[in-house]
């Protein structure tokens, strides 16, 4: 596995206004969502292409398309939804798959309560939407989910990533015969008693959406 942390000043920037708690949701979602868009480039860059030939005004040339089976993004519910029109922006035509993990706040153990993908993910490239790489129990777990069907690459794109979640992805994933990256604004200190990122940007889902009781 890799871990890739975007180093430009844009993105620190924008991750220091999404880290303040006095930003508040609206700003923190537009922040989110181009800040995303800024990483996607980051991540896409081995997006799969193939080769075209086209006729500019001026004369016959080659390019390139976009390969099939298109990329797979696959936001994590809830918070990842929050990361999904910011990478649709630089990838139109990739499709959408949805992934529910939730995390128990005791165990701190990921466990999967809602799937939207298709049953076979052979040679598709994916990439999965986590703000926050903590224990790394959900993207571990999500990861595993899309490789057991098929899925031949993987991109996981986290605003921030703690070094705890990155060594047991590290770990949980060490068996796995594909390609992982990790593309992140930021890697941070580490982890609290909480399981919360330090010093982190606190509770994703609940700065893009509020808190949902039940
Ligand atoms: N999930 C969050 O939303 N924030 C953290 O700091 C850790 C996990």
């Amino acid at each position: 596995m890799r871990t890739e942390v975007v180093h430009h000043p844009l993105v620190a920037h924008k991750l220091t206004t999404l880290r303040e708690a006095s930003t508040d949701s609206p700003t923190f979602r537009r922040l989110a969502d181009e800040l995303v868009t800024l990483l996607a480039y980051e991540a896409t860059r081995e997006v799969r292409v193939t080769d075209v030939d086209i006729e500019t005004p001026v004369a016959a040339t080659t390019g390139v398309r976009l390969a099939t089976p298109k990329p797979l993004v696959v936001p994590i519910l809830r918070a990842g939804l929050g990361m999904l029109d910011g990478m649709m922006r630089l990838l139109p035509t990739a499709e959408v798959g949805f992934l529910g993990m939730i995390r128990n706040e005791e165990t701190l153990e990921a466990s999967t309560y809602a799937e939207r993908l298709p049953e076979d993910l052979s040679g598709r490239q994916c990439y999965v939407l986590d703000p926050m790489l903590a224990t790394g129990g959900t993207l571990a777990a999500a990861i595993r989910f899309l490789t057991d069907r098929g899925a031949d690459h993987i991109t996981a794109i986290c605003l921030l990533v703690a070094p705890e979640g990155c060594e047991r992805l590290e770990r949980e994933l060490a068996d796995l015969d594909v390609p992982v990256t990790v593309v992140t604004a930021a890697m941070d200190e580490r982890l609290n008693e909480l399981g919360y990122i330090v010093p982190g940007l606190g509770d994703a889902g609940d700065r893009l959406y509020g808190v949902a009781h039940g």
